[in-house]
């Protein structure tokens, strides 16, 4: 790489956190200032105006909360992402930085340095007025079986069938196998493990418009998963943030399914998402799964708006009602998918899609419906 180095300024008082942080960030190709007090952070801030800053609010000289308002008062570090990494894993603190003008608040740990690596370049690419390409929708759920494949695909024939002007393309990420495929009659070898495994320069949104296989009858394109256990250890995970940014930039709509994946690599994606599908089914274990997802992804700052949370009644009728599921989950659901015995599984095994094998089905109301308000909330989040 011959590109410039990233600047970026550590404001910590310990000078053995300091250094060690500064001497690892170096190595990791960033050209790092440093300094140990507030004061000395804003006159370097000012005079070099680095690309990230990160500070230790406890701070010898002046408030964190004054060190952030003046930086963001300041013309030349206004939009300066900055990171609070505290020794203190503390709630307060935490909400009190980031509204105070702290785009991340991180807790010191033995993680830090990988937790920085893989934030600092999100810090670039997120924030609602710099999303961009077509709209991302993720597929997430906290436990198996509860149908996220299935509503990704359908509920994506339904976006592509109903805007007929429009591109889909769907994504099937769940590793090790994916199963979008074999919903879809898909059989063919592309997939994320032989796109990701080409060459970067090759993997141009051009290439992805032209090349990802049309599905007949579902409206989309499609990006299947990994076949088998074996291949899904070369996928090349690293490059799927990559790959999703040109897909997005070729297509009007974009579907992940994510399966359960909660991690290193599907985080970036679920924070970069216009809307988080969070599918769940109406059992208390799937709902307090659920929860607890749901409060790990608020403290990673995802927005409460993002999340389009749907019931899906595929284990039956008993189970919870939806107003329960609201309560425990402490997000209102957005949809409701009814039981649909073994119908559902039928059009899969068949390869259809729910809205053309079963078209007067109230499930079929269910995905439309869906498919309609998720692009409206999507594209309305776009333009505020
Ligand atoms: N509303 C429903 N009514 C009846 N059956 C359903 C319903 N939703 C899903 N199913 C069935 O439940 C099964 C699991 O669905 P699916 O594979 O989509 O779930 P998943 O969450 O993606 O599972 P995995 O954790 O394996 O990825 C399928 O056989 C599907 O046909
Ligand atoms: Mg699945």
């Amino acid at each position: 790489m011959d590109e410039e180095p990233v600047t970026m300024l550590i404001i910590d008082q310990d000078g053995a956190s300091r250094n060690y942080l500064a001497a690892m960030l170096g190595k990791k190709g960033y050209s790092v200032l440093t300094a140990a007090s507030g004061r000395e952070g804003m006159i370097l801030a000012w005079k070099l105006i680095p690309r990230i800053i990160i500070a230790d609010p406890a701070l010898p000289d002046i408030q964190a909360e004054e060190l952030i308002s003046r930086l963001r008062q300041d013309r030349r570090t206004a939009t300066v992402p900055c990171i609070a990494l505290s020794g203190r894993s503390d709630l307060l603190e935490m909400n009190r930085l980031l509204s105070a003008g702290f785009n991340e608040y991180l807790v010191k740990s033995n993680q830090t340095l990988s937790d920085l690596v893989t934030l600092i370049p999100r810090l670039f690419v997120t924030g609602p007025e710099t999303k961009k390409g077509g709209l991302l929708f993720v597929f997430l759920s906290a436990k198996g079986g509860t149908g996220t494949s299935s509503l990704c695909a359908n509920i994506g024939m339904c976006v592509g069938k109903t805007n007929s002007t429009k591109s889909v393309a769907v994504i099937d990420m769940v590793l090790p196998i994916g199963s979008i495929a074999n919903i879809v009659g898909y059989t063919d070898h592309m997939n994320i493990v032989t796109a990701s495994a080409q060459n970067p320069n090759q993997t141009t949104p051009l290439y992805f418009k032209d090349n990802l296989p049309k599905v007949p009858a579902w409206y989309f394109q499609l990006l299947a998963g990994s076949p088998n256990p074996e291949t899904a250890n070369q996928v090349a995970v690293g490059r799927m943030t990559e790959v999703i940014a040109a897909i997005q930039e070729a297509y009007d709509y974009v579907f992940v399914d994510l399966g359960r994946s909660l991690s290193r690599i599907s985080l970036p994606i679920i924070q970069q998402a216009d809307l988080l599908a969070l599918i769940l089914s109406t059992d208390v274990s799937a709902v307090t799964l659920t929860r607890t997802v749901w409060d790990y992804l608020l403290a990673q700052r995802v927005d409460a708006q993002r999340v389009y949370p749907i019931l899906n009644r595929a284990v039956g009728l008993e189970g919870m009602t939806k107003a329960e599921a609201d309560e425990m989950l402490g997000l209102q659901i957005r949809a409701t998918m009814p039981y649909m015995g073994g119908n559902f599984t039928l059009a899969n095994n068949r390869h259809e899609p729910v809205a053309d094998k079963f078209p007067g089905d109230s499930a079929t109301f269910m995905l439309l419906q869906a498919a309609s308000q998720m692009s409206e909330q999507g594209q309305r989040l776009r333009n505020r």
